[in-house]
């Protein structure tokens, strides 16, 4: 197994490679010698350098004619997959095909992605439920969410209230309308991922308008892009729930769980 730098929170046993920069900044990616199987754990954040030094590795393998199982914690740049305004790339899709050609497994991946690229898309919820409380009602933040809001249900058994969100700009949301009742209730918030806090704290706040009691949020990448959360300490949210697909620094509002045993049955299976 190889591992890339930026799962090392992760604690892996893995094979060591060679990653170093030339003097110009540019990125140097050197593998052992490898025979049949091979399997790479990768996480694309901070994405750019962690997308390429990727894409060396998998390069540098098939070379070596190695059967090659991608494993992505945290796959950056998948939320870009279509044109929202004339003249943007398609960035998720750019991402996919410097991919292509390896069986991926990645974890909890914008749905949309899949159009572009063939892989195995794994939802952790089981790992949450120790820690939620019984009796929440789920609530979807945005569009997005509803399939992932489902699969949670399967699991809780809970109903589902159903938020509509906008994004006037670049990591600005605004939630225009609720369906569903949550007075008096406790709600889980679930999410592929909270960056800077926007969709869920937007999110918080109309619920408690609408009368919610306590307020949770279950995602799986806790990206806490700037200052999220500072912003989310604020917010009416009461704990918020992530797994380590990406490394977590210590917050009294966040719980971490751990994807470890999940990865290991990926690994092993
Ligand atoms: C959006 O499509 C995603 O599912 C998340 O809702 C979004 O990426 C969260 O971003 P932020 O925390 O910046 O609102």
């Amino acid at each position: 197994m190889i591992t890339t730098t930026s799962v090392n929170h992760l604690h892996l046993k893995s094979t060591p490679f060679t990653v170093k920069h030339f003097k110009d900044g540019e990125l140097y990616v050197k593998v052992p010698k490898v025979k049949g199987k091979v399997t790479v754990v990768a996480s694309l954040q901070p994405p750019a350098e962690n997308i390429l030094e990727l894409a060396f590795i998998l390069d540098a393998l098939k070379r070596q004619n190695a059967d090659i199982h991608l494993i992505i914690t945290y796959f950056g740049y998948s939320r870009q997959d279509r044109i929202n305004l004339p003249g943007e790339a398609v960035s998720a899709k750019v991402i996919a095909n410097a991919l292509k050609g390896v069986k991926i497994t990645a974890f909890d991946v914008h749905g949309r992605l899949s159009r572009f690229l063939r892989f195995n898309n794994i939802i952790p919820v089981k790992q949450f439920l120790p820690f939620i409380p019984k009796d929440v009602v789920i609530v979807a933040p945005d569009e997005g969410a509803v399939q992932h809001a489902k699969y949670w249900q399967k699991c809780l058994d809970a109903e589902i209230v159903f938020l509509k969100k906008s994004r006037p700009s670049h990591d600005v949301s605004e939630i225009t309308s609720i369906k569903g009742n949550v007075k008096g209730r406790n709600v889980l918030i679930v999410d592929d991922m909270i960056s800077t806090g926007g969709t869920v704290i937007k999110a918080a706040e109309i619920l408690k308008k609408s009368g919610a009691k306590n307020i949770f949020v279950a995602a799986t990448h806790g990206v806490f892009a700037d200052n999220a959360l500072s912003k989310l300490s604020k917010s009416p949210i009461k704990r918020i729930f992530v797994t380590d697909s990406l490394p977590q620094r210590k917050h009294r509002l966040v719980k971490v769980v751990s994807i470890r045993n999940l990865l290991s049955k990926v690994l092993y299976s």
